[in-house]
């Protein structure tokens, strides 16, 4: 079969998966409410029907998964998914992004059940600004993680930091040389105005061209990969060979090359992080539908894309959180957690 093109020429491959919306921090820049409304438990995807789809997926040329949440390792019995996904042929990739609270324990499950590869999310190396920042407490625990992730997946662990003003920015440094010296690959993410970042402000944000500025006082000359890739990141390698990432998502959007799309743990199929409509995937399911309906409906809407929300952000003048709370909680499928971080 051909893969699937938007109206922009983009192909559809890389697929992320919210296996749960449930978490156990509170991320200041993606849970910071009191709060949430959950979905339901019985319209949670069972394993067998995440395959399913998976394998659909394939046909129109999905060929990278990744497993997101919430916090996916909060899934009971995660790796049996992952030992589904691991069966089908086409799939290139099978990759995970956590907290890193759970992860010294299932390690070792996920990697014999077929995981490549991981991403742990790692913020500050600071208890106090952990417990501010996550409003729970547990840096030990992440850390252990990273460490059973690195005997794991030696050289497929990268670490992602979310830089925001006034809580972790004076870590930027720290954070490389931990990195650094453990050899894993560490991304400076800008704070995205995505929905459910309800507290998120233009001035929070610190931008790649910051971000780099930092670097370069202590470092030196950085040299920016070329790379022709549809990854969110931006690579670049310090003198020392030290190669991080930057996704600035907020200040230089990349939806020209935007081949993802997200289903969350309930069956919704979202085009863009930033759509407000979605597929229900799980309603077709559950009515019976046949595996080629199911591809013939992914691939009229696929095509139909027009999708670029981060650059329509940045057209915004006066630029706040994506959503309010009451929309959100009207539909929590409007929230990055259940939509896949
Ligand atoms: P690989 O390059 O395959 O390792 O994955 P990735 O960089 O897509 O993975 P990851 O889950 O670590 O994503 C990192 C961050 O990029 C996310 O946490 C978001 O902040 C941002 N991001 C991910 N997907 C999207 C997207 O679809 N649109 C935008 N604008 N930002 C995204
Ligand atoms: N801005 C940027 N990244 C975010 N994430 C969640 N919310 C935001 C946001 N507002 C991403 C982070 C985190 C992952 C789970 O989701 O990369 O590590
Ligand atoms: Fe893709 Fe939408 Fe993210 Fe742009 S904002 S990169 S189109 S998901």
């Amino acid at each position: 079969m051909q893969p699937a093109l938007d109206t922009l020429g983009r192909p559809l491959a890389n697929l992320r998966i919210s296996v749960t919306d449930r978490c156990n921090l509170r991320c200041a820049y993606c849970m910071p409410e009191e709060e949430y409304r959950w979905l339901p438990k019985e319209h949670l995807l069972r394993f067998e029907e995440l395959a399913r789809l998976v394998r659909v997926f394939t046909a129109l040329g999905v060929r990278k998964v990744r497993l997101t949440g919430g916090e996916p390792l909060l899934r009971h019995d995660l790796h049996e998914l992952v030992r589904q996904l691991a069966g089908i042929r086409a799939l290139e990739d099978i990759a995970l992004t956590t907290n890193g609270l759970l992860l010294a324990e299932q390690a070792d499950a996920l990697a014999d059940a077929g995981l490549h590869r991981i991403t742990v999310s790692l913020d500050t190396l600071r208890e106090d600004v952990f417990e501010t920042l996550t409003r729970r407490q547990g840096l030990a625990k992440v850390l252990a993680g990273i460490d059973a992730a690195a005997g794991r997946w030696p050289g497929r662990v990268k670490l992602d930091m979310v830089v925001m003003r006034g809580t972790n920015e004076g870590e930027l440094l720290a954070l490389l040389d931990f990195a650094r010296e453990r050899s894993l690959e560490l991304r400076f993410i800008e704070y995205m105005d995505v929905g459910g970042a309800t507290r998120w402000s233009p001035t929070a944000v610190v931008s790649r061209a910051e971000i780099l500025a930092t670097i370069a006082a202590r470092h030196g000359e950085i040299e920016p990969l070329a790379e022709h890739s549809s990854a969110p990141a931006e690579r670049f390698r310090l003198r020392d060979g030290t190669v991080f990432g930057i996704i600035a998502s907020t200040t230089a959007p990349f939806c020209s090359r935007c081949d993802r799309a997200r289903l969350t743990a309930d069956g919704m199929w979202y085009l863009c992080l930033y759509a407000r409509l979605g597929l229900d995937l799980r309603e077709l399911l559950r009515a019976g539908a046949t595996d080629e309906s199911i591809a013939a409906r992914l691939r009229t809407t696929w095509t139909a894309r027009a999708d670029r929300g981060a650059e329509q952000r940045l057209e915004e003048l006066a630029r706040g959180p994506l959503v309010g709370l009451d929309a959100l909680r009207r539909d929590p499928h409007l929230e990055m957690h259940t939509r896949g971080g």
